[in-house]
């Protein structure tokens, strides 16, 4: 029995999708276990770029099972259209399932998440993707949501439906004077779909459990990451679910001790999508050039990232939420060329005080000035380099770095985005 993790240890990007190609194909099964199309990850298929949401970037080994968990939030039309653009490109799509408990994201849920940012103030918004994955856990959480498993009776959906619609309706209308639902219209567009659907619904923990009971390999793929956690990142600018090590366990139905290895990915440096503090951004020159080496516009919105130096005291909450028993750093070649790269060790908060971990208080965070710990750069061009005594020495010590201070091993460095630009230092597929 195999489990393997794999979380972002920053606000996402961090290039999980590489890793996870990487390990996926040594892997039987593949599971999504939360949040639903906010995801981004550009996967190249028979040559063809495209890019997916909803489901993991595991689905590129056709021969492990596709699982979309529990604690996914699922637009089925989303997720036809992505098996719609697989299929076109001759890419099966007879492997994916959808947990029956996972819940429905609806359109009404997509539009409150756009009528909500648009009437917030500017400063009050939170810049989410607006695919609705916050006002569908927000329902799941009131316990009005709907799941999969009720479509398997077409009179327990309606019935559902015509519960909760008004209900929506009101938000939409009274709260931000949008359009509402029309009932008739919603529930047809499900019941035009739930003959597709309901196929493709297993009981996700059953067979999960299974295969890691018969010794299968199982990865679970977060999506997002750490900082974007709801308990543990810089709330309100967070997503609305788990994506730790945790939302792996409850989001697919699995015990603490079937995770036998957890991979953190850290990208070198920091990048992050949306609003929210972010103590280490490079506003300036600098930034720009590290955005466009380091192609930092968003797969889901194509908004430019914010960019900024790497920030140690995230990556090591990460390391501490998640137990991560191994650290992926990513592209690190980005890096290459300066003479000097800060690091961040700590916050010095406004009255003077230095702390080492993320504080609670947004504020506190918002007035942080970050510590650095100046370390040699490199100069040389390492996008081609494949081993580890290859590297700068200057570069080996970066990572060296890293390690030290959140107290774990790096197990890859990546130096290019191909299959062939990961350094192994650690075996991973145990
Ligand atoms: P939501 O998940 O759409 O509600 O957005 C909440 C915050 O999470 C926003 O700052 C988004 O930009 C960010 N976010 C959501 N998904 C991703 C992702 O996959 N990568 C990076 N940021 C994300
Ligand atoms: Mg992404």
């Amino acid at each position: 029995m195999a489990g393997y993790a794999v979380v972002g240890t920053q606000w996402g990007d961090e290039g999980k999708g590489k890793i996870v190609d990487l390990l996926g194909m040594d892997m039987d099964m593949v599971v999504r276990f939360q949040g639903g199309n906010n995801a981004g990850h550009t996967v190249v298929i028979n040559g063809n770029k495209i890019v997916l949401h909803l489901l993991p970037s595991g689905i590129l080994n056709p021969n492990a099972d596709c699982i979309i968990g529990p604690g996914v939030v699922v637009n089925p039309f989303v997720l036809f259209q992505e098996m719609e653009e697989l299929s076109k490109h001759d890419y099966p799509v007879n492997h994916i399932h959808i947990a029956d408990r996972a819940h429905i994201l609806m359109p009404y849920h997509v539009r409150i998440d756009e009528l909500q940012e648009a009437t917030k103030d500017p400063g009050m918004r939170i810049g989410t993707t607006k695919n609705g994955i916050g006002p569908c856990y927000c329902d799941k959480y009131s316990r009005i949501g709907l799941r999969m498993c009720d479509l398997k009776y077409a009179d327990i959906f309606a019935a559902k439906l015509k519960e909760i619609l008004p209900m929506k309706n009101r938000e939409i209308v009274d709260l931000y004077g949008g359009e509402p639902f029309d009932y008739d219209d919603l529930l047809n567009r499900f019941m035009n779909i739930r003959e597709r659907l309901l196929p493709m619904l297993v009981d996700a923990t059953d067979i999960i459990n299974n295969a890691l009971d018969a010794g299968k390999n199982v990865l679970f793929e977060g999506a997002q990451a750490n900082m974007l956690d709801i308990n543990y990142g810089t709330y309100p600018y967070v997503t609305s679910s788990s994506p730790t090590a945790g939302g792996a366990l409850t989001g697919a139905g699995v015990a603490p001790q079937k995770l036998n290895t957890i991979i953190g990915i850290a990208k070198a440096y920091s990048t992050r999508v949306g609003e929210g503090p972010f103590v280490t951004e490079l506003n300036n020159e600098m930034g720009e050039d590290m955005r466009k080496r380091g192609a930092e516009y968003g797969a889901t919105t194509g908004r430019p990232r914010r960019v900024g130096w790497l920030d140690l005291p995230v990556v090591r909450q990460a390391v501490r939420i998640n137990g991560l028993t191994d650290l992926a750093v990513t592209k690190i070649d980005i890096l290459s060329g300066y003479d000097e790269i800060p690091v961040c060790t700590g916050y010095q908060l406004k009255d003077g005080s230095v702390i080492d971990y993320v504080p609670a208080c947004l504020r506190d965070l918002e007035e942080a000035k970050p510590v650095y710990r100046m370390l040699a750069g490199w100069k040389e061009d390492i996008s081609g380099v494949k081993s580890w005594e290859d590297l700068p020495e200057n570069c080996r010590a970066y990572v060296r770095f890293i390690e030290e201070y959140c107290h774990t091993q790096v197990s890859l460095v990546s130096v290019n985005p191909d299959r062939s630009g990961s350094i192994l230092l650690h075996k991973l597929v145990k």
